[in-house]
Parts: C-alpha cells; structure tokens; sequence
C-alpha cells in the first residue's frame, strides 16, 4: 500500500489556451480528461492572448469551459512582444504546478510560446493539431506549427496528410498518433444548442428580414493578416464581396483586427449596409447557428474551412493555400484566393446548386478528444 505521507501525485496535465480558435478544441479534451481522474488531473491556463468579452469570455460560457486556473493576462502586441510575455509569464506557473505534461492545441502564438518554456524544462509538450502544413512561411501560423512540431513529445493529428508533412520534416512516427479532429467534437456536441440566425440578428439590434426576404444569405469572415492588414488588399476584396452581396445578401462577422483597419483605411464606404449585415465577434452558438443555415461561407479562417465540411455548408476559402487539404479532397471547400472571377464562378455555381456537398472526412465524429486522453493514459503511465 502507497504511504500517504511519501506518495507524490503526478503533477497536473496543463491545458493551455490562448486564442479564440483553442477553446473550441480545448473544451472537449478537458472533459475527455475528467473520465481519467484521478490519474489524469487537468488544470486550465488561459494566456489571456485573446481578452474580449466577444473574443474570450462569452466562448467560455458558450462551450462549458471551466474558469482557467491560471490566466496570463497578456494581452496584444506584436509577435515578438506577445510570445516573449506569455513565456515570461509561463514559466513560474510551470515551476509552481509541475505539470506531467503540457497539452497546447493550434497554430496560434500562445501555442508555440508555451511549448518553447515546457520542453527547456523537460515538462513533455502534446500538441493537438498537429503536422499542419501550408508550406507558406509567411504565416505566423506556419512558423507556429513547425518549430512545435520538432520539440512536442506526442503529437495528435486531425488528418492522414499532416502525418505525412511530420514525415517528411523527420518527426518519428512513434509520436505520431491520428485521432481526428477535437474541434468537430464541440461542433457536433453543441450542434442542437445553436442559435437562430434570426435570433442572433435580433440581439444585435438588426431586423432579421434581410435574410428570410431573399431565402438565402452567405456568411463573411476575414482576419489574416494578409488579406486585412494591407489597404489596396482590403479594398479590392470588399469589392469582391459587394459583388457577391448583389447576388445574395452576406452576414460579415468582423474581427477586432479587420473592423479596426477597415475604419482606419476609410474603407467603410464600400459596404452596403442595404445588403451586408455587419456583426461584431459572435459567440460560438451564434455562428455555428450562422454557418449552419448559410447558403455558403466565404472565408480566410482555418476552423472554418473545418466546420463547414462537417456541416456540409460549401465554403469559399480566400487564402492561396490552405493546411487543412482534407477539406478540398473530402469536404466543401474550394480554394478561391482573391481571384474575383473564380470567386463569382463559384458564388454563382453554389446559388444554382451545383456547391460541393462532400463527405465527412475519417474520425471527424465527436470522439477524438475520448482518443486523445485515452492515450495520454496509457502513455503518461509508460513513461512514469
Ligand atoms: C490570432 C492568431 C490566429 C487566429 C486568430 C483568431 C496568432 C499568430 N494568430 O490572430 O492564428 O486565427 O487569433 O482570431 O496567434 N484584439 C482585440 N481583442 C482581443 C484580441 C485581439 O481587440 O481579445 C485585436 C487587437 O487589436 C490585436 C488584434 O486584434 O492587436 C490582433 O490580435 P492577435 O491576438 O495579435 O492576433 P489575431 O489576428 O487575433
């Protein structure tokens, strides 16, 4: 028998979320974990990256996410600010807590950052969503997955290509492990919760009658840097967009970062607010009740490239690359850059029912965050 005064419990497994992308996907690995206790403790850390009401708080309440045990508090700033303070501020919480392991989800800075403070201290890092690829270095989201790819000790892939990138960037195998896609768990999970798009209008102060008057409506997002943060670039795809709004009238959900350039750039003018509704950031409900009735979703967004394929809504993905390929081979997404022409093509070919309806792609079916903490288990228990 186990001498209380001597048995050391293994440390906690700390779950990191940053950005509004993680909760979505930390939200089911925390209660995939609970089924484990005790063996698997799970503490929260919320690096405060993302701090809104509309970018944090309210996504928490919508998805059932515990208060973090630990928030960071570190807010915005450029890439090298915003990294340098979440592993500043990381690293005596990691002292403190002595986690087992460090779980961090995504692409965003908060993910990387934490990873960098783990491994230099041993502490072994998962990464969920790994072996993405857009092999587009521009991205801070690219140099994000690659550098915590090479240093994570296990490492959860949502689809069979991203263990082929992992591959191919010497990763071995035995890390490797396919358990689908924990972002599709919250989908599926929240699905029957999710708001009337009418209803959603309506508590913005907004008469729902532009939608129901036409039958259809598209939904709108923009945030990556480089569609939003560069004027001419801006301006020439709100025009496309205005183009596509004379075909059917489009819900913008705009990010901080976009509705702030758009103003800044005196770019407001070129929205008609007789056809595009603009929202604030929405709650989780709120959109997956947006893009669940939408005709189409026009985005830059990677979650949603994901989501639309799991609800079978044909997305348009402005972006030149994307690292989620399955959601073109399998799913509903088609690839559109800011290419006007292929842009309308494909509004048009969408509006005559000719959208891509796809298939789900393997293991997107609500139970890879189950998978995740079985074998966190078992391989937690192999390397005590
Ligand atoms: C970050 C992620 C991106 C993810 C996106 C989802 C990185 C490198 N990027 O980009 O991968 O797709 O989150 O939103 O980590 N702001 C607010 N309130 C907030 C947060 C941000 O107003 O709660 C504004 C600030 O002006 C800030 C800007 O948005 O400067 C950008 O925020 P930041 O966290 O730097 O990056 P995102 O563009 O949100």
């Amino acid at each position: 028998m186990t001498d209380s005064s001597t048995f050391d419990p293994p440390g906690p497994v700390m779950c990191v979320v940053g950005a509004r992308p993680n909760f979505m996907k930390m939200a089911p690995i925390l209660r995939a974990l609970s089924t484990h206790a005790p063996r698997l403790r799970a503490m929260l850390v919320h690096t405060g990256q993302h701090y809104d009401r509309d970018m944090s708080d309210r996504l928490f309440t919508d998805l059932g996410l515990p208060r973090p045990d630990i928030n960071l508090d570190v807010g915005s700033g450029t890439h090298a600010v915003q990294t340098a303070d979440v592993m500043r501020r990381f690293e005596p919480a990691l002292d403190t807590h002595r986690p087992c392991c460090v779980i961090v989800v995504g692409d965003v800075n908060s993910t990387l950052a934490c990873t960098l403070v783990a491994v230099k201290k041993n502490v072994p890092v998962v990464h969920v969503e790994a072996g993405l690829r857009s092999y587009d270095r521009k991205m801070p989201e690219e140099i994000n997955r690659v550098l915590t790819d090479q240093v994570a000790d296990r490492l959860y892939i949502t689809e069979r290509s991203a263990g082929d990138n992992l591959r191919r960037e010497g990763v071995a195998p035995e890390r490797v492990c396919f358990v689908g896609n924990v972002m599709i768990d919250s989908l599926l999970a929240n699905r029957e919760h999710a708001h009337k798009p009418a209803d959603t209008l309506r508590a913005n102060g907004i008469d729902p009658s532009i939608l129901t008057a036409h039958g259809r409506y598209g939904v709108v997002t923009l945030h990556r840097p480089s569609n939003v943060d560069d004027p001419q670039v801006l301006g020439r795809l709100l025009g496309v967009l205005a183009e596509v709004a004379a075909r059917l009238p489009l819900v913008f959900v705009q990010h901080p970062r976009t509705r702030g350039n758009i103003e800044r750039f005196g770019l407001a003018g070129q929205i008609d607010p007789q056809r595009v509704v603009l929202l604030p950031p929405q709650g989780y409900l709120e959109m997956l009740g947006l893009m669940a009735e939408a005709a189409l979703v026009l985005t830059d967004s990677g979650g949603l490239q994901e989501e639309t394929t799991a609800l079978g809504v044909p997305c348009l993905t402005m972006r030149a690359n994307t690292e989620r390929p399955i959601t073109v081979e399998e799913g509903t997404n088609t690839m559109v850059g800011d290419d006007r022409v292929a842009i309308l093509q494909c509004v048009d070919e969408i509006l005559q029912g000719q959208g891509k309806r796809g298939r789900t792609p393997e293991y997107w079916d609500g139970h890879a965050a189950e998978r995740i903490a079985a074998d966190l288990d078992r391989w937690l228990a192999e390397a005590r």
